[in-house]
């Protein structure tokens, strides 16, 4: 598919097939996750893939993933992720999450539906999956075959800011 109708064909699915998604579309989507591009190519990121009964019920103690049956808690090491020498920014965050983009973005050309969680308790999920301080969970992402009407391709005419909102040429005005 060109990219920029995969890009539109995205949407947040809070709706789920009771199905479980194939081990090769979860390889797929794994690999997509490692080839990401990181700072200074450190590769900071470390994903825990969960989709069994007892796995899916803890993270349900930190987060709402909308019944999905997969989720990957993308996080990132502090200990390997690079920083900027100017002001020691750490950039773990940014990592994670074009990781995370590139895992999303593969998962809908497999065909599935995906949900980007930020919203969860970052301490429960320490607990819940034995992460170290080094490890931060930064995202969680669900994946799963979507269940219902698919939101429309087109709704980003108005479901987003105009380019004239948020691109400036040669200076911030
Ligand atoms: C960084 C990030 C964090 C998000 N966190 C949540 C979340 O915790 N819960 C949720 O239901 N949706 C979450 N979303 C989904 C956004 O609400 C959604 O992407 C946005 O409203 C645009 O809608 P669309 O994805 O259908 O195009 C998140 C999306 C992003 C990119």
């Amino acid at each position: 598919m060109e990219f920029l109708a995969l890009v539109k064909k995205r949407y947040s699915v809070r709706s789920y097939q009771n199905k479980r998604v194939e081990a090769e579309k979860l390889l797929k989507i794994l690999e997509a996750g490692r080839i990401a591009p990181t700072g200074a190519n450190r590769q900071p990121q470390r994903l825990i893939v969960v989709q069994e009964e007892e796995g899916l019920r803890k993270l349900k103690k930190a987060a709402n993933l909308f019944g999905a049956p997969l989720a990957i808690i993308v996080c990132g090491n502090h200990d390997a992720a690079w920083k900027r020498s100017y002001d020691q920014k750490d950039i773990t965050d940014i990592d994670a999450s074009i990781v995370t983009d590139h895992m999303m973005l593969q998962a809908t050309d497999l065909g599935l539906g995906t949900l980007w969680v930020c919203h969860f308790n970052p301490a429960v999920v320490r607990a819940e999956f034995n992460l170290p301080d080094n490890i931060e969970p930064v995202n969680i992402l669900g994946i799963g075959y979507a269940a219902g009407e698919a939101e429309s391709p087109d709704r980003h005419a108005t479901a987003r800011n105009p380019l004239s909102d948020m691109v400036f040429y040669e200076i911030y005005k």
